[in-house]
């Protein structure tokens, strides 16, 4: 089983590490290797941002809670669409677990999310598991920004 809560200030070695893994920067907007102190000051001001949702994915499966991934859903300054991203911690992935920390995650913003509000994920069209998963949970290519495809549920 799969539960979504809240990344607390503990998460941030965890975070820093998943973040700074291969296949999470090719797949992320700037590529770049993130330092330890600038990590940490993002960690405090998303944990601070109303308008920000950052999750961590645990499984029960295992002996005690793994954390197996992290979500996160920004919402837009007008508040009219949200942005989901999604990062499986590296030891975790290919095992098709990221549907359901997916599906999890997007229960857990329910709440927030009003019928009314879209939301979209950034896809760079070579991340075919990233296509693959998105796209199963019903997001559909609505167009591209640069190097990136723009998919939207809702
Ligand atoms: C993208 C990510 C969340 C997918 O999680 P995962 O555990 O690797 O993928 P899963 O095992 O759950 O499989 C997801 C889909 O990709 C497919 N897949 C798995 N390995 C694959 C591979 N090597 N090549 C192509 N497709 C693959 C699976 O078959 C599945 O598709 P299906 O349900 O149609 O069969 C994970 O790889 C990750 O965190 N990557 C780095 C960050 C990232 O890319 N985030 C998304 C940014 S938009």
């Amino acid at each position: 089983m799969i539960i979504v809560r809240a990344a607390k200030p503990s998460d941030a070695q965890t975070l820093f590490e998943w973040r700074n893994d291969a296949a999470s920067r090719a797949a992320s907007s700037s590529r770049i290797e993130v330092e330890w102190d600038r990590h940490r000051a993002w960690l405090t001001s998303v944990i601070a941002d109303p308008r920000r949702f950052l999750y961590i994915a645990e499984s029960t499966e295992s002996s005690g809670l793994a954390r197996v991934g992290t979500s996160r859903f920004d919402l837009d300054p007008d508040g009219l669409e949200a942005e989901v991203s999604i990062n499986l911690n590296p030891e975790f992935r290919g095992r098709g677990l990221a549907a359901g920390v997916l599906g999890a995650s997007l229960e857990r913003f329910a709440p927030v999310w009003t019928g009314a509000l879209p939301i979209r994920a950034l896809i760079r069209p070579e991340n075919t598991r990233s296509v693959r998963l998105f796209t199963a949970a019903g997001f559909v290519l609505s167009g591209s920004k640069g190097d990136t495809d723009i998919y939207h549920l809702g």
